[in-house]
Parts: C-alpha cells; sequence; structure tokens
C-alpha cells in the first residue's frame, strides 16, 4: 500500500478472522515500533508480543473495553517505565503514541487491521505478562485480519473537519 493509502485506510478493528499472522509481518511492526522518535531518544517503551490464545483471553480481561483482544491473532502489550516524574510521564505517553501510530500505519501498509485497548486492571496486565515491578502496561494493540472488509481508504472518516481543527499562523 502506498504511505497515503495506508494512513486513510487504517481504522479501529475489533473482529479479527482466524487467519494466524505471518511471523515477518509481526516483526516488522514491531520494527515500526523500535524505530519511532523518542524524546532525547530515551525510548521509554517495551514490547510483549502475545500469539497464545489463552494468554490472549487473559489479557482481554484487563478492561471492559478490551474483549477484543481476545479473538486478536497477535497483540502487543505496550510496557512503560513508572515514573513519579509529571514531565516523563508526558513524554513518555507522547512517545508511546509516536511507537504506536508508527505499528498501526505498518500494519495497515500489511493488510492486517488493528485496534487499541486501554488497561485498568493492571495486577491482570501483570500476571499474564509477567512484568516487572517498575513497569506497567499502558495500551495493547490487538492485530489480525479484519473479519468484516478489507482495509480500504475510508473516504469520509467520522473527524472534525480540517477547516475547523486547522489554525493558520494564529488561533
Ligand atoms: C489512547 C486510546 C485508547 C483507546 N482505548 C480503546 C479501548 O479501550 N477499547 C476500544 O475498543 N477502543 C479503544 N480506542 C479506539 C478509539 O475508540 C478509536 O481510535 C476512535 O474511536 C477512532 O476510531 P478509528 O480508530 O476507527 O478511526 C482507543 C484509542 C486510543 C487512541
Amino acid at each position: 500500500m502506498e504511505t497515503w493509502d495506508a494512513i486513510r485506510a487504517r481504522r479501529n478493528v475489533r473482529e479479527f478472522d482466524e487467519r494466524p499472522l505471518p511471523g515477518e509481518d509481526l516483526e516488522r511492526i514491531l520494527e515500526a515500533g523500535r524505530r519511532a522518535p523518542s524524546s532525547r531518544n530515551w525510548q521509554p517503551w517495551d514490547f510483549v508480543l502475545v500469539t497464545e490464545r489463552e494468554q490472549l483471553k487473559q489479557l482481554a480481561k484487563v478492561w471492559r473495553g478490551a474483549g477484543h483482544v481476545a479473538t486478536s491473532a497477535a497483540t502487543i502489550a505496550l510496557v512503560l517505565p513508572h515514573t513519579g516524574d509529571a514531565g516523563e510521564r508526558d513524554r513518555a505517553q507522547y512517545d508511546l503514541g509516536q511507537a504506536t501510530m508508527a505499528m498501526l500505519i505498518a500494519a495497515a501498509d500489511l493488510g492486517i487491521g488493528s485496534g487499541h485497548a486501554a488497561v485498568a486492571d493492571q495486577d491482570q496486565a501483570r500476571r499474564v505478562l509477567g512484568l516487572p515491578d517498575d513497569r506497567y502496561a499502558a495500551y495493547l494493540i490487538d492485530l489480525g485480519y479484519p473479519a468484516d472488509r478489507p482495509l480500504r481508504p475510508i473516504r469520509e472518516p467520522n473527524r472534525r473537519p480540517l477547516t475547523e481543527v486547522m489554525h493558520r499562523g494564529k488561533w
């Protein structure tokens, strides 16, 4: 897919078909995250790749909006260090957003659907993922081929119009 098509085709996919994802595609998606820019190149993230069905089902219990993780072909847990420093926390969230988007676009480029899930129950996430005490699961990115229809550029996305979002020169 062209980059512009991949950007326009990405959407949250919450129902996946049964096909597993090729290992080299998963590696490329993770590599896209690894290459993401971050503040002073500190790369605060770790990525835990989960593909085993029972583990995916347990991971899906971390939040009531995470049910789709259970049926994904693979899920990447985005892991950050705990910090008491608010500035560091903000930078880590911004950086993780960049890594996330790089992975979502890399997935869309391969025709692979992706979804997000927040993590409410950190104890469950820690149990399922075996995280050390100084880390937490910030978000989950679930992946798989879409069950409904293949990814295609979306003509009219459900978004505020550019004329409202964009300000030229001043607010
Ligand atoms: C930070 C963040 C957290 C999200 N958490 C969830 C979630 O817990 N469960 C879910 O089903 N979708 C979640 N989403 C997906 C959003 O609802 C979705 O991106 C938004 O509605 C726009 O739809 P689109 O991605 O299809 O364009 C999350 C998205 C982001 C960026």
